[in-house]
């Protein structure tokens, strides 16, 4: 299994770019199911869940060729098989995003359940229920949800008890060749759904409210084929203003939208750190002297994305003072503060709460990433250990981040990958 060796203590000094965002990536590759016309996607990042996706649309039926760098082509002519198989869902929870598509464009869907997963429960009741409203039938067998709509969806009101992602990302793909209109109440208002939106309007969907808590769907009887850039990778651009702050660094963020990073980067200020935009699409980090304390509560967008919030606890190892970090959106996303207390850190945890107080210094150490933000942490944790870190389990992090190690190297991390 592929391990990263990590020595730290350098400050990381230049320019790193983050690519395209992962999670705009897979509800827009899924959206491709929508039409038998040819979509051209650009900026899709190489990382393991595209490629599953890309598996996915390719065992439903669907042509994907790969042309010049973050390319992608995709032709769902015809749909041979509205499935998504269990050995592909086990590995990508949001495997769940193809069943709007399918459901909408085939009439039937067959969908393996996610089963269990590292950050929480993350059941998706709220996908079924909303198409349901649309006038799906579904009935769970055999591990699978199956899914009917012989004679079409039909649009309608629905409201989301809690606020879901890609659940809104399905309910809005199902909802854009529905029968009339859908109204979609407390939906999520992350950038990934405004990208998606846009892609689908691109394709001659009609919608409108993107972006906000209400989302109106006028249903149309056919999509076209379009071609789309997606958005940065808010994620992956935090992740690297944290490591520009942990390292004590100067760091120049290319490639990102820095309104979708503000809730990051007032934590970072307050923090202790110097934030401003180089250019549109860049953020520069510095550090001003120590760190100091700063909690932080993970919500929906706007909010402190619970993405970043692992990340953000290495950072808290190093800040002087106490820190609460509290988790709000998944019940167990607190995996990587163990292995942060294995190199050293001063962590405890209550319920969604965890409690850091620092500084202290890390030491290197073996430790084993629990799913991909938590590898993140690990990374991050690493750059400014003593000695060397041996991270366990890269594949976690190769789900979402391309080639992070030749990243952070080329801005002076002492990082490599080795089997
Ligand atoms: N939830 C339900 N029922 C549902 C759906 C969600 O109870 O039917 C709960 C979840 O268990 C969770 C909360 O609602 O407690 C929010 O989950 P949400 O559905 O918003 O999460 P998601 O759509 O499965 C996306 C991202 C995650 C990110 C979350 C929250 C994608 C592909 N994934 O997941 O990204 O953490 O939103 O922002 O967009 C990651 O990239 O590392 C990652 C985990």
């Amino acid at each position: 299994m592929e391990k990263f060796l990590i020595r730290g203590g350098a400050p990381l000094e230049g320019e790193i770019a983050a690519g395209g965002a992962k999670n705009s990536a897979l509800p827009a590759l899924a959206a491709c199911l929508l039409t038998a016309e040819p979509v051209t996607l650009r900026r899709i990042p190489r990382v393991r869940d595209v490629r599953t996706m890309e598996r996915l649309l390719e065992h439903a039926g669907a042509a994907v060729e790969h042309g010049e760098a973050g390319v992608v082509r995709v032709r769902a002519e015809a749909l041979g098989t509205p499935e998504a198989p269990y050995d592909l869902v086990k590995t990508m929870r949001a495997s769940s995003l193809v069943l709007g598509p399918l459901l909408a464009r085939a009439g039937r869907a067959r969908v393996s359940l996610p089963g269990g997963c590292a950050i929480g429960a993350r059941p998706i009741n709220l996908h079924i229920q909303g198409l349901e409203q649309l006038g799906a039938r579904i009935e769970q067998t055999h591990g699978y949800i199956e899914a009917t709509a012989p004679d079409g969806l039909r649009g309608g009101p629905v409201h989301f008890d809690r606020i879901t992602v890609t659940g809104t990302e399905d309910l809005l793909m199902a909802a854009v060749l529905a029968r009339g209109e859908t109204v979609l109440d407390n939906a999520a208002r992350e950038p990934e759904v405004s990208d998606l939106a846009a892609l689908l309007i691109r394709m001659g969907a009609r919608i409108q409210g993107a972006g906000t808590s209400t989302i109106r769907i006028q249903g149309v009887e056919r999509l076209a084929g379009a071609d789309h850039t997606i958005i940065a990778d808010r994620i992956e651009a935090g992740t690297f203003l944290i490591a520009g702050a942990i390292t004590g660094g100067d760091l120049i963020v290319g490639g990102c939208q820095p309104e979708h990073l503000a809730a990051l980067a007032a934590g970072l200020r307050q923090a202790g750190c110097d934030i401003r935009e180089a250019a549109p699409d860049s953020l520069h980090v510095r550090r001003l002297g120590r760190l100091r304390a700063i909690d932080v509560t993970t919500a929906e967008y706007p909010g402190f994305a619970t993405d970043l919030q692992a990340q953000y606890m290495a950072l808290m190892t190093q800040a002087e003072g106490i820190s609460f970090v509290t988790e709000t959106i998944f019940e167990n996303r607190f995996m990587h503060a163990p292995e942060l207390m294995r190199m050293g850190a001063n962590i405890r945890i209550e319920g969604r709460q965890a409690i850091v107080a620092g500084p202290t210094a890390l030491s290197g150490a073996q430790v084993i990433a629990s799913d991909l933000r938590a590898s993140a942490s690990l990374v991050l944790a690493a750059l400014v250990a003593r000695g060397e870190t041996i991270v366990d389990r890269v594949y976690h992090i190769d789900r979402g981040y391309e080639r992070i190690e030749e990243k952070l190297s080329r801005v002076g991390a002492q990082i490599r990958r080795v089997d």
